[in-house]
């Protein structure tokens, strides 16, 4: 058996699924809409909580080894493109607020438009587009790798839970072929001279 990540880091991870969730879907549609102060207030403490979790997410999980939950040797390239992911996710995760309170403290000045607004908004759309690519990349690799039953997918996931002992034919098809692409990509890089 892999080993699991701590019930923390599951119940981060899928808390925050929701509050982000939460977070795009109440997206604001204009500028105009902060005039109703308490929206504004509501929107400024909304974003100061979620970049705390965000922060306090980030130190408590970069302790632990990418993909911990692996039952076997997972290729290097894989684990270089999660963390890429990974990192990506927390840059935009920590844009999108911060973004968010520019544009409330540029509202407070009296500043509605012009290139600091303009560039506020725009690095805030940004930021929300940059995340839905990201995510969406995210749980393809996470149901690919759950297709492949290494237990990964078991180590953050409490549904379609994986058994290790049973390997589908599926699964080892796909590690197979995975191996033939990743040596052939070796063979056409350059290698060391001796
Ligand atoms: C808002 C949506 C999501 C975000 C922002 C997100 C973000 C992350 C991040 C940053 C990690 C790395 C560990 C950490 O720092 O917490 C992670 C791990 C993981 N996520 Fe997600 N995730 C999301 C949704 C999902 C969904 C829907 C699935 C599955 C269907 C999933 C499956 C996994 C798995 C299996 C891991 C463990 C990878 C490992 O052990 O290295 N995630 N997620
Ligand atoms: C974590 C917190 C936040 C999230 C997740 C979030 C998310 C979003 C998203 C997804 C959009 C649509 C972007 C687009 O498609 O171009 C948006 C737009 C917007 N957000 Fe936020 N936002 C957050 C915080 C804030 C805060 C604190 C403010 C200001 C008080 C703010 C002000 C705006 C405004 C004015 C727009 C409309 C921009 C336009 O005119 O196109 N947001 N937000």
């Amino acid at each position: 058996m892999g080993r699991s990540h701590t019930f923390l880091a599951k119940s981060i991870h899928w808390v925050f699924v929701i509050l982000y969730a939460y977070g795009i879907f109440k997206q604001l549609d204009d500028l105009e809409q902060l005039e109703d102060s308490g929206l504004l207030v509501f929107e400024v403490v909304f974003a100061s909580v979620f970049l705390l979790i965000v922060l306090i997410r980030y130190f408590y999980m970069s302790r632990f080894e990418t993909f911990l939950g692996a039952t076997e040797p997972v290729p290097l390239i894989h684990k270089y493109l999660a963390k890429t992911v990974h990192r990506l996710m927390y840059f935009c995760l920590v844009l999108l607020p911060l973004t968010g309170l520019a544009i409330a403290a540029l509202f407070r000045r009296g500043i509605v438009d012009g290139p600091l607004m303009d560039g506020a908004i725009g690095v805030h759309g940004f930021a929300a587009d940059l995340s839905y690519l990201l995510i969406a990349v995210h749980v393809l690799a996470a149901v690919y790798s759950r297709l492949k039953n290494e237990g990964i997918w078991t180590s953050m996931v409490p549904l379609w839970k994986e058994d290790a002992t049973k390997k589908s034919g599926l699964a080892e098809k796909i590690t197979v072929f995975e191996g033939n692409v990743l040596q052939k990509v070796e063979a056409l890089l350059p290698t060391k001279k001796q």
